[in-house]
């Protein structure tokens, strides 16, 4: 791509990697949004866009593509997307075109479903209470010893996977994600993450021999046991989903878990309003998701050459649609940067669109439901500590690697 012709920010600029735009994307997201809502990242190889009708718009195009390997040379996707995958190999739905993707997502979308989520809220409210009697200070960092762990815990046992193995599994999963989506790994990180996926590829493997002579009531049994007009998944197929599900959903719902309530412990008369009404906490958690999204930036390749804002882009480049620079848009959401539980238009593009809409976003909006009133329920005067947060630097997410808070346990909060 040719040179910048702007002084706008480029490459890591506009990643967390870069100190700025870690500690504030949204000051850099609205520049960008004012001065070019389409924007050449000649640095990185791709188009970002910035304004909520553009975002909404290449989401939701049938026809675009998100396998990287159809990516133009020299692209940010290409690159970086494309490289990850070995010569042949299937990616995931996220990175998969019609039709393998319309195949695939058919045979594993029932158990998303919002009714077949409802059916694990109890299980959800339980994994809550659990990871809250197992903190044993008035101080503790938040996403280590809450956010994290809980939706880790859920996902092992949607998957029926025994407790003696959520230890060792969540593990494997962190290390995992730590490469999934990071363009930029430590030589150690990648080591470390592709000996846990090769872990949790040999366990799923196993896991799934053994379920399939003992179906249950369970994700792995849904899977095993999905059809669709005679057709069924693969061993391969279900280890690359088992494998998706946790790189897609566990750290996005821990960082939702997160960036609520740091929004919450920031404007307290929205805390006040929320610990005085638990019903808000739907409303509440639309309203987090817009405001400080977990996954900043989605992906897509145009099939052909297009033109959007007045601004041509050829057929293969690598587009980037900010969902936290559309989220904040004036445009559509009056007032954008005030956290507002309560207000009526909480829509968002949190999730994606089109096609790849998240599979996962009902069971994330229990989860973050769940946690969130079950934390605040537990500590009433829950507060910031003095040891402060640091935000993590993954590229297109957003949320803590620490966040240090405190809190009395409430002595009425029941514990078993
Ligand atoms: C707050 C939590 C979450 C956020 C913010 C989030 C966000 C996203 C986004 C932005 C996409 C891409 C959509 C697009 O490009 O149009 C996506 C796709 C996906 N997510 Fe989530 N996600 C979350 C939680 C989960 C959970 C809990 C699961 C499952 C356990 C999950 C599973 C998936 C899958 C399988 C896809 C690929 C769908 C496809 O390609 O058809 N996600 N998610």
């Amino acid at each position: 791509m040719a040179n910048p012709d702007n002084n706008l920010p480029q490459g890591i600029q506009l990643t967390p990697v870069d100190d700025a735009f870690r500690t504030d994307p949204y000051k850099v997201l609205k520049d960008l949004r004012e001065q070019a809502p389409v924007h050449h990242d000649y640095e990185l190889g791709r188009v970002l866009y910035t304004g909520h009708d553009d975002v909404k718009a290449l989401l939701h195009d049938k026809e675009f593509f998100t396998d990287p390997r159809k990516a133009n040379p020299g692209t940010f996707t290409r690159e970086f997307l494309a490289a990850s995958l070995a010569p042949g190999e299937q990616p995931s739905m996220l990175l998969m075109d019609e039709p393998d993707h319309r195949r695939l997502r058919s045979l594993v979308t029932a158990p998303f479903k919002p009714a077949a989520v409802e059916r694990w809220r109890p299980h959800i409210r339980d994994v809550v209470k659990q990871t809250l009697n197992n903190i044993d200070s008035n101080e503790f960092e938040l996403m280590q010893h809450f956010a994290g762990p809980v939706p880790t815990v859920v996902i092992a046992r949607m998957l029926g996977i025994d407790s003696a193995m959520h230890n060792e599994f969540k593990q494997w999963s962190d290390l995992a994600v730590k490469i999934a989506f990071n363009p930029f790994p430590t030589d150690d990180e990648r080591a470390k993450g592709e000996a846990a996926v090769q872990a949790l590829e040999d366990f799923f493997k196993g896991q799934i021999e053994r379920r399939a002579k003992n179906l249950g009531d369970d994700l792995l049994s849904d899977m095993i046991r999905a059809e669709v007009a005679g057709d069924t998944l693969s061993k391969e197929e279900i280890t690359t989903q088992c494998l998706l599900l946790l790189v897609a959903g566990n750290v996005t719902t821990t960082d939702l878990i997160g960036n609520g309530i740091k929004a919450l412990l920031d404007n307290p008369d929205q805390l006040l309003k929320l610990r005085s009404d638990p019903t808000l906490i739907v409303n509440a958690v639309e309203e987090i998701l817009r405001y400080d999204s977990p996954v900043t930036n989605s992906g897509r390749i145009p099939n052909r050459n297009i033109n959007v804002g007045g601004c041509p882009v050829e057929k293969g480049a690598s587009l980037s649609p900010s969902l936290a620079g559309a989220n904040r848009d004036p445009a559509i959401y009056p007032e954008p940067d005030r956290f507002d539980i309560t207000r009526e238009d909480t829509h968002h593009q949190s999730f994606g669109g089109g096609r790849h809409l998240c599979l996962g976003a009902h069971l994330a909006r229990a989860e973050a439901q769940e946690a969130i009133l079950g934390l605040l329920a537990r500590y009433p005067n829950l507060a910031h500590s003095d040891k402060g947060f640091e935000y993590h630097a993954t590229p297109a997410f957003r949320g803590f690697s620490k966040f240090w808070v405190t809190g009395l346990p409430s002595p009425t909060a029941q514990s078993h």
